[in-house]
């Protein structure tokens, strides 16, 4: 009997069910061993955990990795060196054919806040701010890492990288995927960022101020276009104001789509966005009901020009 038993890197292979000891431990490789049922988690340079796995589990790593390539290791003593766990961990990177340096997946999480949610009221309340955030934008990070958890190319991606990628994705039903949840990862990090308390908003910078006046004439017009673009945005979706080439510009996406998801969103609405409105019903409708205008008024409060100054600028 061989006392090392496998290594898989588990976690990018389809079909793959995780056993509930390390369903929760992160990214990485799996070396496990029938000696004590132990498993290590590693990313090829490092171990990021270790522990053991119930009999029952063990027996699920098994199975699920039956399709995944096989190293075995017959001179494995009952207790493997740190340094032959992670000797295991690459040879599995180099045997499934990826590159170490490719064979990260990135396990995408819930960005904090930088404020209380009390602190924006009474222009967005503390239980949107609350639900919005730890649920929704929750969610949708949780799908997007299923998702990616099988993915060996675009799992490695940054969440700015995924948005340009998604229509190189020919898997129909991942792309939608892709685009609705990581567009709420991406859309709601954005948005949690540009506000802040009325207090710690600061102004536009001169320059910034200088870049609206030229493309709508004022501050209350560039104000007037994006209300706009946000009350006539039919069903869910985003008000934008973004830069291209030096110009701004307002747009709207509807549903999570947001202006850098080239190829999937039209030339014309693509640049980097400085500033984002949610107008999704969960954003506003716990206090605003259907007064969508209202909450779009009362955000004016709490953008955060301190940080939309800084994009502008870099
Ligand atoms: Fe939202």
């Amino acid at each position: 009997m061989l006392l090392g038993d496998g290594i898989a890197s588990v976690m990018r292979r389809p079909h793959c069910v995780l056993p509930p000891e390390i369903s929760q431990m992160g990214i990485g490789r799996i070396v496990f061993t029938c000696v004590d049922n132990q498993y290590f988690l590693t990313t090829g340079k490092k171990i990021l955990s270790r522990g053991r796995l119930s009999f029952h589990s063990y027996r699920m790593a098994k199975s699920t990795c039956a399709h995944a390539k096989r190293v075995y290791h017959p001179s494995m003593t009952p207790h493997p060196s740190r340094r032959t766990v992670l000797k295991w961990g690459m040879a599995t990177a180099v045997v499934a054919g990826i590159s170490p340096s490719h064979a990260e997946v990135t396990t995408h999480s819930l960005p904090a806040l930088g404020y209380a949610p009390e602190s924006l009221e009474p222009h967005i309340d503390a239980a949107t701010m609350t639900i919005h955030h730890t649920k929704h934008h929750a969610a949708y990070i949780t799908k997007l890492n299923e998702a990616l958890a099988t993915q060996s190319d675009l799992g490695s991606l940054s969440l700015d990288a995924l948005m340009t990628k998604l229509p190189s994705v020919s898997d129909a039903a991942l792309q939608s995927t892709l685009r609705n949840n990581g567009g709420g990862h991406w859309n709601h990090s954005f948005f949690w960022k540009i506000m802040a308390p009325a207090a710690q908003c600061g102004k536009p910078s001169p320059e910034l101020s200088k870049a609206i006046d030229a493309s709508f004439g004022s501050m209350e017009k560039m104000k007037a276009a994006f209300a706009d673009a946000a009350l006539k945005r039919f069903g869910s979706g985003w008000a934008w104001l973004i830069v291209k080439d030096g110009t701004l510009k307002i747009t709207s996406t509807p549903n999570q789509d947001n202006p850098l998801m080239k190829g999937i969103v039209a030339d014309t609405d693509l640049g980097k966005p400085l500033l984002g409105l949610d107008v999704w019903e969960h954003a506003y409708y716990l206090h605003y009901q259907n007064r969508r205008a209202d909450y779009i008024t009362a955000w004016w409060n709490v953008v955060n020009w301190k940080e939309v100054n800084a994009m502008f600028g870099s």
